[in-house]
């Protein structure tokens, strides 16, 4: 299937990946709509012809104010991409990051999936199509060394995601769950898509919106741009203590070659 002519919502659309299937979306011919809290969004959406509205994700009354904004100007939703998020950082151990990061973990990384579905599904389950995407990350299935409640709020993302294929994929709602490794986006320090070439396994912004686009037109409920996240997956569930122990050695090489264990320094070691 494609998204000619569908009108497709996308959070954090401003940067990097999300203005990326922004305008992937729109050169294959939908109606794109972005939500972002940066103040120039409406301008940035110029960029592809879509229009842009300028929200805080985290807050549900914006979240649907969004949506009521998108609904005005060109009718019903067919795809939501809820992909704004960030990363933290712990600051020392693994509990270690303050109650406000944490806070800021759930209601960043998983809510406003939540609000998303909780605006939109009774619509669609009345006309009985819609398509729900949540941005989670390889950081949920496998786990991000030096960031917690990044690994835990994308870890829940996945598991709502879930719930929405599960719960609803018989009733003509389809819904995937993006799970990209590294990106060369602001995210992670990388200002220049090109800084992709800079480390190995890492992709442009570009590359992922093409991957996810192809993925999403074929119906795929987990979309991992970064292929060998399967294979470290499938190592996981097949034995789970020998991943924990590979995961730590990891840990400790990235502390030999790097002086710490920091996400931007395991990023050089995967
Ligand atoms: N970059 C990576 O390596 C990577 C890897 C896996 C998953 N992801 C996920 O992909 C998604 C997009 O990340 P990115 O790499 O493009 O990052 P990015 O920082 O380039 O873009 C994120 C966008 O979200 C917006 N945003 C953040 N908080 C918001 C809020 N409260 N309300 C509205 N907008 C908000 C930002 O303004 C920004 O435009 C995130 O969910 C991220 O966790 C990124």
């Amino acid at each position: 299937m494609g998204f000619k002519n569908q009108t497709v919502l996308i959070t954090g659309g401003a940067q990097g990946i999300g203005f990326s299937l922004s305008k992937k979306f729109s050169r294959m011919g939908a109606n794109v709509v972005i939500a972002d809290n940066n103040k120039d969004t409406p301008k940035i959406a110029k960029n592809f012809d879509g229009l842009g509205y300028v929200c805080d994700v985290t807050q549900e009354k914006e979240l649907n104010n969004f949506i009521t904004f998108a609904e005005e100007k060109l009718g019903s939703v067919h795809c939501f991409i809820s992909n704004a998020g960030t990363i933290f950082v712990d600051p020392d151990h693994v509990a270690s990051a303050p109650n406000k990061t944490w806070d800021l973990s759930w209601k960043l990384h998983l809510m406003p999936h939540v609000y998303a579905a909780r605006r939109l599904l009774p619509g669609m389950l009345d006309r009985k199509y819609g398509y729900l995407v949540n941005t989670a990350s390889a950081a949920g299935l496998l786990y991000q060394i030096g960031d917690a409640p990044y690994s835990a709020s994308k870890a829940a993302a996945i598991s709502f995601s879930e719930g929405i294929a599960i719960s609803h994929g018989d009733e003509g709602i389809r819904s995937s769950v993006i799970c990209p490794q590294y990106v060369a986006s602001n995210l992670l320090g990388f200002s220049d898509p090109a800084d992709a070439k800079s480390i190995e396994g890492l992709l442009s912004p570009e590359v992922v919106a093409d991957k996810v686009y192809e993925a999403m037109c074929r119906g795929e409920f987990l979309i991992l741009p970064h292929p060998e996240v399967q294979k470290y997956l499938t190592n996981k569930v097949s034995d789970y203590d020998r991943w924990i122990e590979g995961m730590r050695k990891l840990k400790k090489k990235s502390i030999a070659k790097r002086g710490s264990a920091k996400p931007l320094d395991i990023i050089h070691l995967v």
